[in-house]
């Protein structure tokens, strides 16, 4: 809303059985002002039967964003809200507060990596057409860091969608002004206005690829200490952002929360990002040569000290090869147990939140989770790409061409996922085996859609896996079509490979409806024709689905 105009909508979400969260942000005429708006809630669409009302003042300490936690309302109930500023009104927003008991459908959209400058935002408007979405879970990639010329920028400038402010976004005013940009578009602000959000992070609302103390794209020497930036974009979120405020003497790292929706379902919004997250791992740097016998044909590592002593790496004997030491990689780095992407804490938390929500007959545990967890292991690329496509990849991707002579060793396929800590996924499973737990794990970041069952190490069904595609950032899929690569076989290869990956698809932009009963629950995996044009084609690619029994179920498809 604007003292002149509606330029940034209005959004709800966090809901509770008698709370919900409503916001706005006013644009003032005079900058550096202080505004009071007032809001309503209302049973009806058109704010006649007022329900409960208020005013505040905000101004630019918090961007003129304004965030009101509604108390006193009725358990599983819609309701309408709007804001105004003197004879100025904003948008009026559709929203709902959780059912105490009970609950028989529960419809989530799941939605990540919507990148402005990569398409429409054709998926919001999708959702905010339906009709019967209950809640938009978020998980992550809201917004990117990067300014123009950088990751997947380059179509928007034939549209005008380019990044605002036009640079690599890293103070508190930058992050502002991204969320508002992205905030003016009308399919997201549709998305916000039909229904209540559950939001979590991933990494571009700070930087890619971040972790505890830092990111990929985070130098500290030119970007600044990443303590400074990550505080201003954690800032900039909670302004911005549908979401309530951390309880007092909490961080605003702690996003970590969790939600009831009556006798049906724990949502459990999760942070593996800047609470705990260790280092990322990577090849390049972690996987140190081994040398090995090869005389029998398959690699024996030589351990012998002695026999090691002799050996001269640059002028090693017939039968004995320098090979990456995969063994050595997992059993010392990659499955160490103090890898961590919960932290000690909210792994903790986690566990009670699990075992109260079963134990107060909750059927289902919904994780609002950022990176995937199914065990997705690197398909043979050399073996399984044709010879046209490997040779254009090698000549104009090194790195790619390093990764596909690894792929062969069976190895986990993103070092950035939960394949990278499968101590922690472990530790998470066995905490939801402990619960006796239905784990419904909503996940995003890799712009590409999954239907995993998960299972631990043991083998053990510990639950599912929906993993949404993005709103519209591209995928790896974008990058192998342009040296000559079908999708369909690349979704062919990786599915091949994983047992817990019951169906994958990485050409397609979209989202994916969540379907909650007492009985099942149903992914219906929604794709778009294009996100490219504004008018579009959406349709439901295929649905999987789990049943609840005495122990948790995979997916199978219906
Ligand atoms: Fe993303």
């Amino acid at each position: 809303m604007s003292e002149a105009s509606a330029c940034h909508g209005v959004a709800s979400g966090d809901p509770l059985t008698t709370q919900v969260i409503i916001w706005t942000r006013v644009s003032p005429r005079i900058a550096g002002s202080d505004v009071t708006v007032t809001w309503k809630v209302a049973t009806d669409s058109a704010l006649t039967n007022v329900i409960k009302r208020g005013s505040l003042k905000t101004g630019p300490s918090r961007d003129h964003t304004v965030k009101v936690d509604v108390t006193g309302l009725k358990p599983g109930t819609i309701y309408y809200y709007g804001f105004s500023v003197g004879t100025e009104t904003s948008t009026i927003g559709r929203t709902q507060t959780a059912p105490a008991t009970g609950g028989e459908r529960l419809n989530i959209a799941l939605v990540s990596c919507s990148n402005f400058p990569a398409g429409w935002f054709n998926a919001y408007q999708a959702i905010a057409r339906r009709g019967d979405v209950d809640l938009v879970l978020h998980v992550g990639d809201y917004i990117y860091e990067y300014g123009p010329g950088e990751y997947a920028t380059e179509w928007g400038k034939t549209v005008g969608r380019v990044p605002e402010p036009p640079k690599e976004i890293t103070t508190l005013s930058d992050y502002r002004l991204r969320y508002a940009q992205y905030r003016t578009d009308p399919d997201l602000q549709a998305a916000h206005a039909c229904a209540p959000w559950m939001v979590t992070w991933d990494d571009h609302e700070t930087s890619n690829d971040a972790y505890k103390d830092g990111a990929e794209n985070n130098n500290p020497s030119t970007e600044g200490p990443w303590n400074l930036r990550k505080a201003a974009a954690l800032q900039a979120y909670y302004e911005w952002m549908p979401l309530r405020n951390p309880a007092p003497g909490k961080s605003f790292e702690a996003i970590n929360r969790t939600f009831d929706w009556g006798d049906l379902a724990t949502i459990v919004m999760l942070e593996t990002r800047v609470l705990a997250r260790t280092f990322q791992l990577d090849y390049a740097t972690d996987l140190e040569p081994g040398l090995f016998d090869v005389t029998s044909g398959k690699p024996v590592k030589i351990t012998d000290p002695a026999r090691l002593s002799g050996l001269d790496p640059r002028n090693l004997p017939q039968g004995v090869m320098a090979l990456p030491d995969i063994a050595g990689f997992k059993e010392k780095k990659l499955n160490d147990p103090s890898r961590e992407m919960l932290g000690e804490s909210q792994q903790a938390w986690l566990a009670e939140a699990l075992t109260k929500s079963v134990k107060s007959g909750k059927k289902w545990q919904v994780l609002g989770n950022q990176v995937i967890m199914g065990r997705v292991t690197s398909p043979n690329f050399n073996a399984g790409l044709p010879p046209t496509v490997l040779e254009a990849i090698a000549k104009a991707r090194p790195q790619t061409k390093a990764f596909f002579e690894l792929s062969q060793f069976d190895v986990p396929f993103n070092l950035d996922a939960w394949d990278g800590y499968p101590a922690a996924r472990e530790r998470l499973y066995a905490s939801a085996k402990a619960a006796g737990a239905r784990l419904i794990v909503c996940t995003g970041d890799t712009h590409a859609a999954w239907a995993n069952t998960l299972k631990d190490a043991g083998g053990e069904v510990r639950g599912v896996e929906f993993g949404g595609t993005s709103v519209t950032s591209p995928s790896i899929a974008d990058t192998f079509a342009n040296f000559g690569l079908e999708g369909a076989a690349l979704n062919e290869l990786i599915t091949r490979a994983n047992p817990e990956v019951e169906w994958h698809e990485e050409t397609k932009r979209g989202y994916t409806l969540v379907s909650i009963t007492p009985e099942s629950v149903r992914g219906d995996f929604m794709e778009l024709d294009t996100v490219k044009s504004k008018t579009f084609l959406v349709t439901k690619a295929t649905s999987w689905e789990t049943t609840y029994g005495p122990k948790p179920q995979g997916l199978v498809a219906v």
